[in-house]
């Protein structure tokens, strides 16, 4: 008998959602005692809709055009997410920063995955930063959300080498094909009770 209820995952999205995708065939696998009770997107147009509706998740387009400031856009958000009753909450993609209304809302149950070695190149266009910058590694982190952009305490890293003739995209799949497993990796290190946080660091228990 498990301990508690599987967890309930909200996934935020904007884009193509392979990262979604994972988690779905992982939970799907029996790998992860974790539901996903809702996929949010804030573009209509998102892939990652679509890969959610062909799984049967519930899917919610939040678009921002109807807001006036970004934290009256995250409190509908969170209001969307307690309607779900959801436990951890998973941005898969979702290109916003989050305010302190999401932030305080799940206090240490939001985790972003940032395609860079965080505190390198956090923000947009990670991957180019790091070619630009020359780096011989970069990789992926899976953190927790705090209010600034990229900063929350670090969960997991992996590292994935540069090659010299990297472009953008061919970096980008590499550091892709990392994050499905790091993302993962921390999404049942936490459903799995592992995770503690202290102040800036995350401790894992073994
Ligand atoms: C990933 O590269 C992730 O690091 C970044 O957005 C991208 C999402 O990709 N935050 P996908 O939508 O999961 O394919």
């Amino acid at each position: 008998m498990p301990e508690h209820e599987p967890y309930r995952l909200g996934v935020l999205v904007s884009g193509s959602g392979t990262n979604l995708q994972v988690i779905i065939d992982r939970i799907e696998a029996g790998e992860i005692s974790a539901e996903i009770v809702c996929v949010i997107s804030n573009k209509a147009g998102a892939y990652a809709l679509t890969r959610a509706q062909a799984h049967g998740i519930p899917v919610i387009v939040h678009e921002n055009i109807n807001f006036s400031d970004r934290q009256s856009y995250d409190a509908e958000t969170v209001s969307i997410l307690r309607s779900y009753k959801v436990d951890l909450v998973i941005l898969a993609g979702f290109m916003r920063i989050l305010t302190d209304v999401m932030v305080n809302a799940f206090p240490h149950a939001i985790m972003n995955i940032h395609p860079a070695l965080l505190p390198s190149f956090p923000g947009l266009h990670a991957q180019q930063q790091a070619l630009d910058y020359g780096v011989r590694y970069s990789g992926c982190t899976v953190h927790f959300v705090d209010s600034g952009t990229d900063t929350g305490p670090i969960i997991l890293q992996s590292v994935v080498p540069v090659e010299q003739n990297d472009t953008e995209e061919t970096l980008s799949t590499r550091i892709q094909r990392a994050e499905h497993k790091t993302f993962i990796e921390a999404i049942r290190l936490f459903v799995d009770g592992k995770i503690q946080v202290k102040g800036r660091k995350v401790l894992i228990a073994s």
